[in-house]
């Protein structure tokens, strides 16, 4: 049997976890729900949802990992032996090749793009019709599509293929940074161009009125898919950390990457588009009907429309590379299956359930199942349904089964005080202060955590998961 790999820093971490975080939701979507929902107002709601589910959970998922130091399944399994509560870990594999079959197709246009981009197709467009017609064209082909898909599963499969420190870490630590730097550069020339200022106004206004429930179940059920929560990614990275960190912090930087990538990719986007003399659209054709048309009103189009779609290529690989390890962690810990097998036969099945996805806005398109086509089909059932259902197992489990106590237990290696200094004491940076830890204290970052871990996050996910899949009218 292979030895079980662990980071090689505590940094090597942390860009992995930010890297499977940081991806298409943020760059691609968060831009589009953001400006439907009312700019700054939804801004305020998701930060709240990260705040009150988003850390949470995904303490609770890293937590799982480094206490087992197993995949999902393997995870509840070591903690509740041969109880039905491995299915909560068999839900998030399943839904973790689930979503990279089609994750991994939206990731190949932007390869694609990449291509239209170097060539200077898209900065020839005229005007919105062209481009819309040029991505029509696009999507509809089958040659392309898969061929785009079949591209992303190869990358992605050879990163994992090499495993944690080599693989995954390794390009996590390269592409993580270059997403930033790239972020940077058109966020300088957004906002360097005349008029951008509209573009600020639009991303940060607050239209109290659109502060609706809806926009709250949007804003959670975002969270969830941008944070890569509820399916195990965490449980799985969380497995290869060593004792020895401290995992409130990492949490907080994780969450933080994440988040500042979503604001960011909203402040290169948007100035941008008002600058050129455009509105936003805000729908899913921002990033590929309006931003082209932008950049091919922008003077050296082609080198800003190749970075763009390179940014948003290399933040979707650092998230497909984690969708593939949690499934191949599960054939590797629990069957005993080598890495290599593994990588290589899902990588492959992982391509052929993608294909009808891919086919789906074009040949295949009248191919519905309930009434949905197959890329939307296998989209809702991962997204709405496992990942949510995912995200409330995890948080009873660890807050009622395994119990917060033990889970704070494994906290406390590596967090030095972190779990249990007065709230007050901790922010104003006394915790190692003997004044400020000469006796028990309530109020810490453990029991606030172990509150929104049993009773918080799983009713807030609940109410969204209702509304989410209509059983809940609002
Ligand atoms: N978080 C990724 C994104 O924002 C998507 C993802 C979801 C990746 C679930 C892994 C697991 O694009």
């Amino acid at each position: 049997m292979e030895k079980r790999e662990n980071w090689s820093s505590k940094i090597g971490f942390i860009l992995a976890a930010a890297g499977s975080a940081v991806g298409l939701g943020n760059i691609w979507k968060f831009p589009y729900i953001a400006g439907e929902n009312g700019g700054g107002a939804f801004i305020l709601i998701y930060l709240v949802a990260i705040l009150i589910v988003g850390l949470p959970v995904m303490l609770c998922e890293i937590i799982l990992g480094r206490k087992t130091q197993k995949n999902p399944v393997g995870a509840f399994n070591a903690i509740r032996p041969g109880s039905p509560w491995m299915f909560a870990g068999a839900i998030g594999v399943l839904a973790g090749f689930l979503i990279l079959s089609y994750y991994s197709v939206v990731a190949g246009w932007t390869l694609g793009y990449i291509f239209k981009a170097i060539t200077g197709q898209i900065s020839s467009f005229q005007n919105i019709e062209m481009a819309k017609q040029s991505f029509d064209t696009f999507i509809q082909s089958a040659k392309w599509s898969v061929l785009c898909h079949f591209i992303i599963m190869a990358i992605t499969t050879y990163i994992v293929y090499n495993g944690i420190k080599k693989g995954i870490e390794r390009w996590s630590s390269i592409l993580m940074p270059l997403v930033f730097v790239i972020l940077i550069i058109l966020i300088f020339k957004g906002l360097s161009m005349k008029g951008s200022k509209a573009g600020v106004n639009f991303l940060f206004s607050f239209d109290f009125k659109k502060l609706t429930p809806g926009a709250f179940v949007t804003a959670m059920g975002h969270a969830f898919f941008s944070l890569s929560l509820g399916l195990g990614v965490m449980i799985t990275y969380g497995s290869y950390l060593s004792k020895g960190e401290n995992l409130f912090k990492s949490t907080l930087a994780i969450v933080s990457l994440d988040t500042a990538v979503a604001l960011l990719a909203g402040l290169a986007i948007f100035p941008a588009v008002f600058a050129v003399g455009l509105e936003p659209d805000a729908g899913p054709g921002l990033i590929f009907h309006l931003l082209p048309l932008v950049f091919s009103k922008m003077a050296f189009g082609i080198v800003w429309a190749t970075l763009f779609f390179i940014l948003i290529f290399f933040a979707a690989i650092t998230s497909t590379i984690s969708l593939l390890e949690v499934v191949s962690a599960y054939f590797i810990d629990e069957l005993k299956w080598s890495r290599k097998t593994v990588v290589i036969v899902f990588g492959f099945i992982i391509f052929l359930l993608g294909i009808p996805s891919a086919l789906s806005f074009g040949k295949w398109e009248s191919v519905k199942l309930i009434g949905l086509s197959f890329f939307d089909f296998v989209d809702t059932l991962s997204a709405n349904y496992f990942l949510p259902i995912g995200g409330i197992l995890i948080s009873l489990f660890v807050g009622w089964i395994w119990g917060t106590k033990n889970a704070v237990d494994e906290i406390r290696h590596g967090s030095h005080n972190f779990a249990d200094v007065h709230l007050i004491s901790l922010l104003a940076g006394l915790k190692d202060d003997p004044s400020h830890n000469s006796e028990v204290h309530v109020v810490t970052l453990a029991s606030l955590w172990g509150i929104f871990i049993r009773f918080i996050a799983p009713i807030a996910i609940m109410i969204a998961f209702l509304v989410l899949i209509g059983v809940i009218k609002i």
